[in-house]
């Protein structure tokens, strides 16, 4: 493929301008300040919330969510068997054990006709996250949740700014989860924020943060460089909406490749990661390092996805069947990184040019894999 990588994060000269407004005015140097606040306040409007806690990850996000809503030793928290690795050591890290639902076929999104076999006494909250660009059904694991007074945690660390039903990611569950992590579609560097309408759970999460100082904040710099970024991602969400779009219709029927496809009406998904399963069976059986490797050496910007948890120890957490699912989209998937997503359309037909050409030239291999 033609041209230079995509660089993340991208040149912007807002952020430029905001760093410098910080150097300026001394506002980087303090613990807290007005950035800090009015990212707080945006957010909080951007979700129809009434309270936002900022923080040092999306990783600790999640801990602080489980937290917030009082998870602790001898509770469980059902999640996805396929899901970002730091969601389950979150859970760990409260003390409860993880339970492990696995994902719909041919995708990587919980699936929330096994929750039911999932329930016990000691179950208390879902995890879920929207991933790879794939939206879950809110409304139906809300009504679920609500049915066995369950809360729930809405990970939208993947899809920031994301339409789920008609509402934004991480307004449904009690608490939303936000990253700003330096891969991400908002970025400080590092950084996340915990979403609530519940003050006791938003209370509870300040409590836990406190060690005689906020322990892990989000900085001052850190929100002034995220509030221009705030301001756009409506509008690159959208850019990046419409290139898959334009890529997915021109790699359509090429063999070994099945797309994300989602199915929660009434949503615009987000792409931080867009997702592919991959099947070697139509790429006469080729390893999909091989694959990975050969469309990299095009310049298409894939990696493969998560390990997932279907092999972890039953010592660990409690698994809901053998997770066949999951276990496929650890061996199978294969993610392209955002960044090439708000390039120019000719750009994206170079991209889908590059991935054709790789799937064809595996698909009529004659020697096998190398
Ligand atoms: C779904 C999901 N949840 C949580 C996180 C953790 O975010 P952070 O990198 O800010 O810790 C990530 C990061 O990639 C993620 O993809």
């Amino acid at each position: 493929m033609a041209g230079d990588p995509p660089v993340w994060p991208i040149p912007d000269e807002e952020v430029r301008l905001a760093i410098e407004r910080a150097w300026a005015d001394g506002s980087w140097g303090r613990y807290d300040g007005v950035h800090g606040q009015q990212l707080e306040q945006e957010l909080a409007r951007l979700h129809d919330a009434g309270f936002v806690t900022l923080c040092c990850s999306g990783t600790f996000a999640v801990e602080l969510a489980l937290r917030g809503l009082k998870i602790g030793s001898s509770d469980e928290v059902i999640l996805a068997g396929y899901d970002f690795p730091g969601n389950f050591r979150a859970i760990e890290a409260t003390g409860a054990r993880p339970v492990l639902v696995d994902v719909q076929r041919d995708g990587w999104l919980l699936d929330i006709d096994q929750l039911p076999a999932a329930l016990n006494g000691q179950t208390r909250a879902i995890l879920i996250s929207h991933l790879h660009g794939g939206i879950a059904d809110m409304p139906r694991i809300m009504n679920f949740a609500h049915k066995h007074g369950l809360a729930v945690v809405e990970d939208a660390c993947q899809a920031p700014g994301g339409l789920v039903a008609g509402r934004i990611a991480g307004s449904w569950g009690d608490v939303g989860i936000l990253s700003f992590g330096g891969s991400k579609l908002l970025t400080a560097g590092r950084g996340g924020a915990i979403i609530t309408r519940q003050a006791e759970v938003h209370q509870r999460a300040k409590v836990f943060c406190q060690r005689g100082n906020n322990a892990f904040p989000l900085s001052e710099l850190q929100a002034a460089i995220l509030l221009p970024q705030l301001a756009k991602l409506a509008e690159r969400n959208q850019g990046r909406r419409a290139n898959v779009e334009r890529l997915l219709a021109h790699t359509h029927g090429l063999p070994g490749l099945r797309p994300l496809v989602n199915r929660t009406a009434n949503s615009a998904p987000c792409y931080y990661k867009l997702a592919w399963r991959y099947s070697a069976a139509e790429l006469r059986d080729c390893p999909i390092d091989e694959f990975v490797a050969a469309l990299q050496a095009e310049g298409v910007p894939v990696d493969r996805g998560f390990r997932g948890f279907a092999r972890r120890s039953g010592r660990r957490c409690r698994k809901i069947g053998p997770l066949p699912e999951s276990q496929l989209a650890a061996e199978t998937t294969l993610l392209l990184h955002h960044p090439i997503l708000l390039e120019q359309p000719a750009r994206i037909d170079d991209l889908a040019r590059a991935i054709a050409k790789v799937a064809g030239a595996f698909a009529n291999r004659v020697d096998g894999p190398n």
